[in-house]
């Protein structure tokens, strides 16, 4: 019986691949066979020679997921891929009624967050449909499951995190009739320098601490292979039990 959740061979694009989820989803890629498109706002040069150090074939671009002609630029560049994943984000903690500029910081939010997945899926559906199938994969947050689990978080963030989440239903029944499967994942907090200053009680949550990267990363890496044939429109709780439902 074949491994199922090997990627050999696949080339897999992470955006917001520079550090946090998103470079460790690409390590799990890279150890499970696959070849990496890096994409990022910031440089993935590093990562990448590291990887084609190792024997791991690995492309750096540098593009911002808010501009779908930068990713048009990627995808002409980067050759056909087997999945792509949406990672890119941001969570300004901006408070929503004492900040004056806060409309501003809720539409750099909604950019990012949100019209950034589209991007990536207007961009890479298409290619991915003309190709006979593959998988795309959208990183929510539990703050869309429930609205958050700091008390600092703020509603553009849960608001963006929601709409990802709906985005995926929304394209999974669509997409899956034409052989691209298309399903999220819900982080709880994680270890990364988005919310490396977050105030969390972690006394309060089930495993009484937040996740590792490397704990995200594995099932997003997942969701591109095979073993995720049967799965489409799911949004996979990876959160500790911190939210069920
Ligand atoms: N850290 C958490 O607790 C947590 C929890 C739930 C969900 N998430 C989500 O996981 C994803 C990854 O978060 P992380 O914790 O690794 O954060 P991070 O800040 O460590 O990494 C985010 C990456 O996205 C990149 N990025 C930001 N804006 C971009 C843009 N416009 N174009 C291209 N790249 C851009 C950044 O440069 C950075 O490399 C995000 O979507 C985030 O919302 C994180």
């Amino acid at each position: 019986m074949e491994n199922a959740l090997k990627l050999d061979g696949k080339r897999v694009l992470i955006t917001g691949a520079s550090r946090g989820i998103g470079a460790m989803a690409a390590r799990c890629v890279g150890a499970l066979g696959g070849e990496v498109v890096l994409v990022d706002l910031l440089s993935c040069a590093a990562l990448r020679d590291e990887f084609n150090g190792r024997g791991i074939r690995a492309q750096s671009f540098q593009a911002d997921v808010a501009k779908r002609a930068e990713l048009e630029q990627v995808a002409a560049a980067c050759g056909p891929v087997a999945a792509a994943v949406a990672c890119a984000g941001i969570c300004p903690f901006e408070d929503w009624l004492s900040d004056s500029g806060w409309d501003e910081i809720f539409h750099q939010v909604m950019d990012v967050n949100l019209l950034g997945p589209i991007n990536v899926a207007r961009v890479w559906l298409p290619r991915l449909v003309a190709q006979g199938g593959g998988k795309l994969v959208m990183v929510g947050s539990i703050a869309g499951r429930m609205g958050g689990t700091s008390p600092i978080v703020q509603p553009h963030y849960v608001a963006s995190k929601g709409g990802v989440h709906a985005l995926v239903y929304w394209l999974a029944q669509r997409y899956a009739p034409k052989g691209v499967r298309i399903n999220g994942v819900a982080p709880g907090p994680v270890e990364t320098e988005m919310t490396a200053t977050t105030p969390y009680d972690t006394a309060r949550f089930p495993l009484g601490r937040r996740a590792k990267p490397e704990e995200i990363a594995w099932p997003i890496a997942f969701l591109c292979g095979s073993g995720a044939d049967f799965m489409s429109g799911a949004i996979l709780d990876v959160n500790g039990g911190l939210f069920v439902g």
